[in-house]
């Protein structure tokens, strides 16, 4: 089972290369651990990705508000929050032969190399945050950080928002971006990264509605995978943070979790960050960050429940979960199964031959279905086997294609991908027909 499992990574990570979802990054000069490239299907998933939390978020919530801050954040803010002191892993390394680094927490046996069975040094706290400097002279003055969360926009731009938007707390604020961390370890293909992609919320509430808000938006946050995405729920569960376990802001956290086939890990951690940001940022800048109820004129500083994502990680769940083979006519056929709102390309267009007299009628039929799908165009690519194979492999739920009976009967072809079973439909009700099969 675990081989099997194990077996799954390799298989969509070579799948992902092949199929240009993704590369790794700078790889004609050797690549750089921890970062990768994204390739044309990569980036179409990510965008479908980060619409659908943008839209459950976001747009069909009347409470909450986007923001786009910046990567580059100066040393003080992350004083305030904790980061410069606190964003830190526990650290060894080999003494042995191979030299190589751990994280402490993440090995059973903190005195012996892994790898080369070496003595491991004492762990010592390393911070994951990339250091830089802003301008020519580099001096303590001038010391920034790469965000290591974008949650950190949020709260330095609470009063902004605050002042400039007909907001009442509860409401949150949303913010999608790059983030970046000097992991020690990472690994898992896309799993952890050094540079990634984050979806976060910030909900500002009335403190003693702190719990009630956390337990809810758990509870959203786990029913958007099955739904939105249509994750199988067998493999999702939540698990809460042990005291121990919590950031240095949080007072509660619970994880929703999916089965890797590394075993069950993080996907998105929904957190009960109190007030201790604002609190922090207050004190730190000297700027009144308090909310006055406008109609009980009561003067607090908010409490803070936090869902945060990473669009990497839900992008390889996706992929995990969709993956799978069966055989067809003695052959092995690959095919990604992902929710229709997710797969890069929805429909894809394939005439029948390259015949001049097939492309018009195929191109008319791309044109109108563009209008409402995620249409690929494939004339390419040979046989009309060879390209639906080609499609299962990116996920398309359907294809159309066009051939010498359309000349004739103005009908096209349907073809499902999961059961790869067909249909002969008149052009004049292709939309229509399209319509209820994705429905
Ligand atoms: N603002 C809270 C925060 O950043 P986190 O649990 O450290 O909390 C939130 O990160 C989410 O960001 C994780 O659940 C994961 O989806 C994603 N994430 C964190 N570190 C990551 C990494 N190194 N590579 C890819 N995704 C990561």
């Amino acid at each position: 089972m675990i081989t099997e499992r194990q077996d799954l990574m390799e298989k969509v990570t070579a799948l992902c290369k092949r199929r240009g979802f993704v590369y790794p990054s700078s790889e004609i000069y050797g690549g750089l651990g921890g970062l990768y490239d994204y390739g044309p299907y990569g980036v179409a998933l990510r965008r479908n990705i980060r619409g659908l939390w943008w839209r459950h978020v976001v747009d069909l919530r009347d409470d909450v508000v986007g923001l786009e801050a910046t990567i580059i954040s100066p040393s003080p803010v992350w004083e305030a929050s904790g980061h410069t002191e606190n964003f830190t892993d526990p650290l060894v390394e080999c003494r042995g032969k191979c030299k190589q680094r751990f994280r402490a927490d993440h090995l059973e046996n903190t005195q012996t190399c892994p790898v080369c069975g070496g003595p491991l040094s004492e762990p010592r706290r390393f911070n994951m945050m990339f250091k830089t400097h802003v301008g020519p002279v580099e001096d303590t003055a001038s010391v920034a950080y790469l965000r290591p969360e974008t949650a950190q926009g949020m709260f330095v731009n609470f009063k902004n928002v605050l002042n400039s938007m007909r907001v009442r707390v509860p409401f949150g604020i949303a913010q999608q971006g790059r983030s970046f961390r000097n992991e020690i370890t990472h690994g898992n293909f896309i799993f952890r990264l050094r540079e990634f992609e984050q979806m976060e919320m910030e909900f500002f509430v009335p403190p003693g509605e702190d719990e009630r808000w956390h337990a809810f938006w758990i509870e959203e946050r786990l029913r958007w995978y099955t739904d939105a995405l249509g994750i199988r729920s067998a493999r999702l569960r939540l698990r809460p943070h042990d005291a121990e376990e919590l950031s240095h802001y949080a007072k509660a956290a619970t994880d929703v979790e999916y089965l890797f086939p590394f075993g069950w890990a993080e996907l998105e951690g929904i957190a009960n960050r109190t007030d201790f940001d604002l609190r922090t940022h207050q004190q730190h800048s000297g700027q009144d960050l308090t909310y006055q109820d406008p109609e009980t004129n009561e003067r607090y500083l908010p409490y803070v429940v936090e869902p945060a994502v990473g669009v990497d990680r839900i992008m390889i769940t996706c992929l995990l979960d969709a993956y799978d083979e069966e055989e067809v006519k003695g052959e092995t056929r690959v095919v990604l199964r992902l929710h229709r709102d997710v797969a890069p390309v929805q429909v894809a267009v394939t005439p029948l031959s390259k015949k001049e007299e097939l492309i018009g009628p195929a191109r008319d039929v791309q044109r109108a279905l563009q209008t409402v799908y995620r249409v690929e165009y494939d004339q390419t690519g040979g046989n009309i086997g060879r390209r639906y194979r080609r499609q299962d492999e990116i996920g398309t739920p359907f294809c159309v294609t066009i051939d010498f009976e359309t000349l004739e009967d103005r009908a096209v072809t349907i073809r499902e991908r999961d059961s790869m079973a067909q249909e002969r439909v008149p052009i004049a009700g292709l939309l229509d027909r399209l319509r209820e099969r994705f429905a």
